[in-house]
């Protein structure tokens, strides 16, 4: 996993927490001098799940509020600021044009660094205007999929209802 999800959560807590609650969620967790990373730094995929685990146990909050917190804060403020992808939110008018670009913004953002496997999906367009959008990654993230997702609709100011429809599969109906 990239260190850029890893730059993000500390962002996260140091701006919303303070510096010392980021200080004891990675003296708690197993990050190591991982923590800082160059985002392009590879860090091992249990570290940023027991580094998501940590932050819920020590913020005293559930494993699920974690993840969306983060997600909401890598969509709404740290992938707008970070990476030179303004355009990918610029250039898509709704939450659904955004998520239908989210395989091929996964693919192209890693496809030069050495030892990235970004997640890849799948999509099926249903006639209703509602999506069947596939998670493929051996990660095994489907949970912080979900919650970026979500964090997709609040900045496009779509109410998403997001419904498991299969492994590693949700339908998305847009309003
Ligand atoms: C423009 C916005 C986004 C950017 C710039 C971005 C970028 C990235 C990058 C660089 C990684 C690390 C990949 C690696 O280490 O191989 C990653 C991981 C991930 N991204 Fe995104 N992402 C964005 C939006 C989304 C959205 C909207 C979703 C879901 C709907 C999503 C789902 C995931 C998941 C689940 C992972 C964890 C890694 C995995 O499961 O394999 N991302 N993203």
């Amino acid at each position: 996993m990239k260190g850029t999800l890893v730059k993000a959560m500390q962002e996260m807590v140091e701006n919303e927490h303070g510096q010392n609650m980021w200080q004891r969620i990675i003296e708690t967790s197993m990050l190591g001098d991982d923590f800082d990373v160059n985002i392009l730094a590879d860090v091992e995929d249990e570290k940023f799940k027991n580094l998501l685990n940590t932050t819920a146990e020590v913020l005293d909050i559930s494993k699920k509020e974690a993840m969306d917190r983060f997600a909401h804060y890598f969509i709404l403020e740290y992938a707008l600021d970070t990476f030179a992808i303004n355009m990918y939110f610029s250039q898509s008018d709704s939450a659904r044009e955004f998520l239908l670009k989210m395989d091929d913004v996964h693919r192209r953002l890693t496809k030069n660094i050495d030892d990235a496997s970004p997640p890849r999906f799948d999509y099926e367009k249903k006639d209703d205007g509602s999506l069947l959008m596939t998670y493929n990654s051996e990660r095994g993230m489907f949970e912080l999929f979900k919650s970026l997702a979500e964090a997709v609709g609040e900045y496009f100011n779509d109410d998403l209802r997001i419904r498991e429809a299969g492994k590693n599969t949700v339908e998305i109906k847009f309003s």
